[in-house]
């Protein structure tokens, strides 16, 4: 189901010590997605994911999932509602004194189901999760990997259309992140489940997320599929949650050189180039030496992945006729590349660094 946000406005406090945590949030997150909310600590995020399940009641503002207006519901009716959506944390939330099976069962057991009927959905999810042999463990007993397991089968357990998943991996190493993470893709795979994840790891995002939405002081200062986001971040704060990622800056080299926009005799092009998916850079760099005569130089080169695509980024330097090169440039633009032109640069400059 979608979930789709309207002014969310969320206010803690009165008078002088008032917080705004969430100031007017529109988002619209599709049916079927995974999507991402990032930001830094006190961002916000957990305010807003729990306005969304109406955890916290939003001081203004709808949330709307499927067609469910649930700012207009509350007691049962939003007990009702709020089965359509499941929830998972970062510290699991487990029950210790109970079991495995007992953790699983528990919100069946609240919805009335018949025994045997929790039986079997119990042991279907379980399956599903991976944690067929553990039924009779209690969470002492269990890995942090297999407590978020049976916290994802828990919040399965009534067939919900929505997960919500508040920093569900941040408490676990990467290998099990990872793991975590590919058991949620297949959830959202399998069972068509919209999957709302906030987190203040961009890893997470680049595993899993189709969108993402950044958070900084309540507010969402970026959003976009997650390919955009990464190759062309255009805020301070995606910038600085991307922090290492940000791979696409020009080598140490090129610090404090003046780069002109003008042609320079002698001079380089500088062309930062980012590609996604199955664009692969070697053939591209020899089809433009031999159909434009050019030299061209590999600055830096940086290949990642995004959902198991690889996606990268080149910073090239092109050399030869200015003719050729802008040939070379408008060749570059018609490809399944975005083309940034840096400048030119004094070659002489360069061989001097
Ligand atoms: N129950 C509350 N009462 C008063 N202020 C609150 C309450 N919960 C959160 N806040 C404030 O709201 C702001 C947002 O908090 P929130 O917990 O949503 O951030 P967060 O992005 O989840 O941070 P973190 O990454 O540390 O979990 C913070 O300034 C926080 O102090
Ligand atoms: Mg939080």
């Amino acid at each position: 189901m979608a979930i789709s946000l309207r002014g969310l406005t969320k206010v803690y406090g009165t008078g002088a010590g008032a917080v705004k945590a969430l100031d007017d949030i529109t988002l619209e997150i599709p049916d079927g997605a995974i999507f991402g909310i990032i930001g830094q600590s006190g961002a916000g995020k957990s305010t807003l994911i729990r306005c969304v399940n109406l955890l916290e009641r939003p001081s203004a503002g709808t949330v709307k999932v499927g067609e469910v207006d649930f700012t207009s519901l509350s007691g049962e009716a939003l007990r009702q509602a709020r089965k359509k959506v499941g929830m998972i944390f970062q510290s699991f939330n487990l029950l210790s004194r109970r079991t495995v099976f007992g953790n699983v069962a528990l919100p069946l057991e609240l919805a009335g189901w018949p025994k045997e009927d929790i039986r079997c959905r119990v042991a279907e999810l379980l399956a599903l999760v991976g944690l067929e042999g553990r039924r009779n463990h209690y969470p002492s007993q269990l890995s942090g990997g297999q407590k978020q397991r049976v916290g994802i089968a828990r919040a399965l357990a009534n067939n919900p259309e929505v997960l919500l998943s508040d920093e569900a991996t941040s408490a676990l190493d990467p290998g099990t992140t990872r793991s975590i993470l590919a058991l949620l893709r297949d959830i959202n795979e399998k069972l068509g489940l919209t999957i709302l994840l906030i987190t203040h790891e961009m890893q997470v995002v680049k595993e899993i997320c189709h969108g993402v939405a950044v958070l900084e002081k309540g507010r969402i200062v970026e959003q976009g599929p997650v390919f955009d986001i990464f190759a062309d971040p255009k805020e301070r704060a995606t910038r600085d949650m991307l922090g290492q990622d940000l791979d696409a800056e020009l080598p140490e080299s090129f610090a404090g050189l003046d780069f002109s926009r003008e042609p320079l005799p002698g001079s380089d092009l500088v062309l930062r180039l980012r590609f996604f998916g199955d664009i692969a850079a070697e053939p591209v760099m020899c089809d433009l030496i031999r159909r434009f005569d050019l030299d061209v130089n590999i600055l830096t080169a940086h290949i990642d992945h995004l959902r198991n695509m690889p996606y990268g980024t080149l910073v090239i330097g092109l050399s030869g006729e200015e003719r050729q090169r802008q040939a070379a440039l408008k060749a570059l633009r018609a490809l399944d590349l975005r083309v940034e032109v840096v400048g030119y640069v004094a070659k002489a400059l360069r061989r001097a660094m």
